[in-house]
């Protein structure tokens, strides 16, 4: 049986990457989704890619209008929303004598004013309609611990963490699970500018720095996309309605916590 039957999903970060699976998972598992990106002619294109029960929609997650509009369009187009993930990030890395300020600024806008307003924006529309809800926000094992060169990122998953604890206490109350998934480190896109960083800070080859972290997972290479669709899909299920306000790590053991 299909596990997300009749459901409706908006994931933002959608277009690419890991958010593009779980829409494919999602889908595959007889939901509708509402695949929610900044870029807007690569969300489309997925949006087509994956068929007719996915529809693009544009959102900025740092402009509050943005949010306001996506969340009111989808609704229109969906009916309702019964889950959200909270996908869209950046990634950065300096060295601490070197983190700039605008640049700080503007990931924690994208990685944890977005998912908290985003949040907001779906829970209050979850909660009008009495219905109750699951919210997936992305952590990620960089906000386990910090590394040398990546506190703004790690501070920023470190603060995603922190509000799907609040965050779960809080809206459980309404029917709504709120609770986060932890991935290793996962192939595609978002990793090529990971290594371009690593190449530039430690004076590494291109692609060598995606070998060393490949190696050094206890599974034995690095995650794809989808080896994290099967923890998305659960926790968006019924078979997870007695979880709350926790954060799960997907990541081939990497981390144990
Ligand atoms: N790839 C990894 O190794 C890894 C590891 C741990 C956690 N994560 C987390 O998983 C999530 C997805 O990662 P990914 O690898 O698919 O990333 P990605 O960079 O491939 O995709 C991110 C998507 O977010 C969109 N986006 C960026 N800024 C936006 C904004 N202001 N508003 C709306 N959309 C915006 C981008 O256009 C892109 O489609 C992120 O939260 C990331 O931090 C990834």
């Amino acid at each position: 049986m299909m596990q997300l039957a009749g459901k409706t999903a908006l994931i933002t970060g959608a277009a690419r990457g890991i958010g593009r699976a779980f829409a494919a998972a999602y889908i595959r598992e007889g939901a509708r989704v509402a695949i929610a990106d900044i870029d807007k002619a690569r969300a489309a294109q997925t949006a087509q890619d994956l068929g007719d029960a996915a529809w693009s929609v544009n959102m900025d997650v740092t402009d509050q209008s943005s949010i306001d509009r996506a969340v009111e369009h989808t609704i229109r187009h969906l009916g309702h929303i019964d889950i959200l993930i909270n996908n869209a990030a950046l990634f950065t890395a300096a060295p601490i004598v070197e983190i700039d300020r605008d640049d700080f600024a503007r990931v924690f806008d994208v990685n944890v004013s977005g998912p908290l307003f985003v949040m907001q924006a779906v829970a209050r529309h979850m909660i009008a309609r009495g219905k109750g809800g699951k919210i997936i926000n992305m952590a990620s094992q960089a906000g386990r611990r910090g590394e040398p060169l990546v506190a703004v990122y790690c501070a920023t998953k470190a603060a995603v963490i922190s509000l799907t604890q609040s965050a779960g206490l809080d809206l459980i109350r309404h029917g709504i699970n709120v609770n986060a998934i932890s991935p290793g480190v996962v192939d595609g896109e978002h990793w090529d500018g990971v290594d371009a960083f690593f190449a530039k800070y430690e004076n590494k080859q291109p692609g060598q720095k995606k070998k060393e972290v490949g190696d050094a997972v206890p599974f034995g290479r690095m995650g794809t996309p989808e080896d994290l669709t099967g923890m998305a899909v659960f926790l968006a299920s019924d078979a997870a309605k007695y979880i709350v306000a926790q954060t799960y790590n997907v990541d081939g053991g990497q981390w144990m916590s």
